[in-house]
């Protein structure tokens, strides 16, 4: 078909715009799964590691081959010295994201490799991705509070690892746990706006790391990664959980959109969320500060009771990451750093079934000006 069909479909909502056996979604149930496996299944069972693993070979792993896998992605972790020097370049006030972002560029411009787009290519950068996009949030995260980076342990799992790049400390059981679930909770999510702009660059046979960039300059904007930087602030304006009603009042009535809330699939829920819910609730209890899921809590009922709008992956998963210690500006870093492993499995499916990825618009300007006529 050559010719453009009629209708616009406003943020193309509801547009099948690829085939793809990754994610499914039903958004009214709510259902999601990953491969065939239900979400709630796998945060319970599964490792960050047999998730990744799961996502890009369409199959969990078997004890030898994760084992394999793990230390592979473990031995990868370390970033080159010129990506540390352009972390110490960045400025102290830059948004941690465009240090994320220019960095996995400043990657691809070391990759010798960068424009070779054989399977076996990509999936390489795949894991070193994987691998080093922790390294460089926790760097960078440490720079910016005037500390040294850490070096990764590769005797640590990758959630294990990524929490003591950032705060210093070995976590214990029950924190590695914690983030390595919320980890496997924001992998994938089917066509999202991200992972869309990643399958759009991949879509004109571009490299896999700018692709990469596209998705991280799409999942920073804050209707849609990026929300979760504003929900822990938004939090700590409220204050108490008395607050909470009021505060939800005032935003509808002014017509302000409030980060966490709402969501283009999922009208009837977020299964993410119900997750992340049960995470921070028992994070809040473990530390003896119940506030802040009270102050969640409270909000959630007064958007559902005044509009029906569902609390989203992001509201419940700030709280999670607040309580785990690390830093409020790098929430959106660490999502995207999870995301990687459903960017690249998006990217490697349009690289094996490739058609330039090409809409149109429908024209409502003028059509027929002479120059030189006003
Ligand atoms: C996610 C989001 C972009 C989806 O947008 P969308 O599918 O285009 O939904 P709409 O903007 O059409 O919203 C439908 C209605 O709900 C309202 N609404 C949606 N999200 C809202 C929010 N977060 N706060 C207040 N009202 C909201 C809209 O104002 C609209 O109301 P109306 O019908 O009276 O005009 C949107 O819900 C949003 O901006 N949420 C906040 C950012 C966020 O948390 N993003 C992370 C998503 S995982």
């Amino acid at each position: 078909m050559s010719e453009a069909t009629e209708q616009v479909i406003s943020g193309l909502e509801g547009v099948l715009a690829c085939e793809s056996s990754i994610a499914y979604i039903d958004g009214s149930i709510p259902e999601l799964s990953f491969r065939g496996y239900d979400i709630h299944d796998i945060a319970q069972s599964l490792t960050f590691e047999q998730v990744t693993f799961l996502l890009w070979h369409d199959r969990l792993p078997h004890a030898d081959e994760l084992r394999t896998f793990s230390a592979d992605l473990a031995s990868r972790r370390t970033i080159p010295t010129p990506i540390i020097d352009v972390l110490r370049a960045m400025p102290s006030s830059g948004h941690p994201m465009a240090g994320l972002r220019t960095a996995v560029s400043m990657l691809g411009a070391m990759d010798p490799h960068a424009e070779d787009i054989s399977a076996a290519n990509n999936l390489r950068k795949a894991t070193d991705l994987t691998a080093q996009m922790p390294t460089i949030v926790a760097a960078q995260a440490r720079l910016q509070r005037g500390q040294e980076p850490i070096a990764p342990d590769p005797s640590l799992s990758h959630a294990a690892n990524y929490c003591y790049m950032l705060t210093g400390k070995r976590p214990d059981e029950m924190t590695t746990r914690t983030f390595d679930t919320m980890l496997i909770l924001y992998a994938e999510h089917e066509t999202n706006a991200s992972t869309f702009a990643c399958r759009v660059v991949v879509g004109t046979e571009s490299d896999f790391y700018s692709a990469v960039v596209a998705g991280i300059g799409a999942i920073k904007g804050p209707l849609h990664g990026g929300a979760i930087d504003e929900v822990m602030p938004m939090f700590l304006e409220i204050e108490t959980p008395e607050r909470a009603a009021a505060f939800v009042d005032q935003a509808l009535t002014s017509r302000r959109k409030l980060p966490g809330f709402g969501h283009r699939v999922y009208r009837a829920g977020d299964p993410r969320a119900s997750q992340l819910r049960i995470m921070a609730e028992q994070l809040g209890a473990a530390s003896g500060d119940n506030n802040w899921f009270a102050i969640a809590t409270a909000g959630e009922q007064r958007m559902r009771e005044a509009k029906g709008i569902i609390a989203n992956v992001d509201y419940f998963a700030a709280l999670v990451l607040y309580h785990l210690g690390f830093p409020l500006n790098v929430f959106t870093n660490v999502i995207a750093s999870s995301r990687i492993v459903g960017w690249s499995a998006h990217m490697l499916e349009q690289y094996a079934h490739n058609r330039l990825i090409r809409p149109r618009a429908r024209y409502v300007g003028q059509r027929g000006r002479k120059l030189g006529v006003n």
